[in-house]
């Protein structure tokens, strides 16, 4: 079979690091990296991991990844998969890799009875937002994504009581 979609070893930590960064350069984020391959390896095959990695390859070939954690709707009652990075290398791209990696993801969500699979995108990376929307996914434009980082959060760290 040419495309085998299979879960991330500890054998592939150079790797999965790799299509991070490459994730982040098409993202123009690449100046935002900076988890190492030990932060990884900690996250991803330390004890009791809470975040998990999918690795496809074509024809034996790494040919791009899927990294996810399992997030909670107390609308549902349930628990979903959010996906934090999709990534099909330049040359495998338009072959299916990427339509696999997501439907995988939907496989396990139907399977665990979970409530959803969601995940953000750049408002300019039109092609992943046709990409998406040809697999069915919805864009959420009513919502905005907030964030509390460095500074900001540390004073807020202070502030609790
Ligand atoms: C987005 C991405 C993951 C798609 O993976 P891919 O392997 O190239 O896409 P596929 O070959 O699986 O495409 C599957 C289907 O989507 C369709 N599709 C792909 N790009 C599309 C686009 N821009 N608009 C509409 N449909 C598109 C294909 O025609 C195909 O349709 P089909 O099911 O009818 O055959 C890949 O291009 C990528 O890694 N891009 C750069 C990184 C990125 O943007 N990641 C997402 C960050 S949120």
């Amino acid at each position: 079979m040419s495309l085998v979609i299979r879960p991330a070893q500890p054998a592939d930590l150079g790797l999965v690091a790799a299509l991070v960064r490459e994730l982040a350069e098409y993202e123009k984020l690449a100046h935002e990296v900076e988890a190492t391959e030990g932060d990884l390896e900690t996250a991803l095959f330390g004890a009791n991991p809470r975040v998990f990695c999918d690795i496809a390859e074509w024809r034996g070939e790494p040919a791009g990844f899927a990294l996810w954690f399992y997030n909670f709707s107390t609308f549902l009652g349930r628990h979903g998969l959010y996906l934090e990075d999709l990534f099909v290398r330049p040359a495998f791209r338009g072959e299916g890799i990427g339509k696999a990696l997501l439907a995988h993801l939907a496989r396990r969500c139907v399977e665990e009875g979970l409530g959803r699979l969601e995940w953000w995108v750049l408002d300019w990376n039109e092609p992943a937002i046709g990409f998406y929307k040809r697999q069915g996914a919805r864009m959420m434009d009513e919502w905005t994504v907030c964030r509390v980082t460095g500074d900001a959060l540390t004073k807020l760290a202070e502030a609790a009581p």
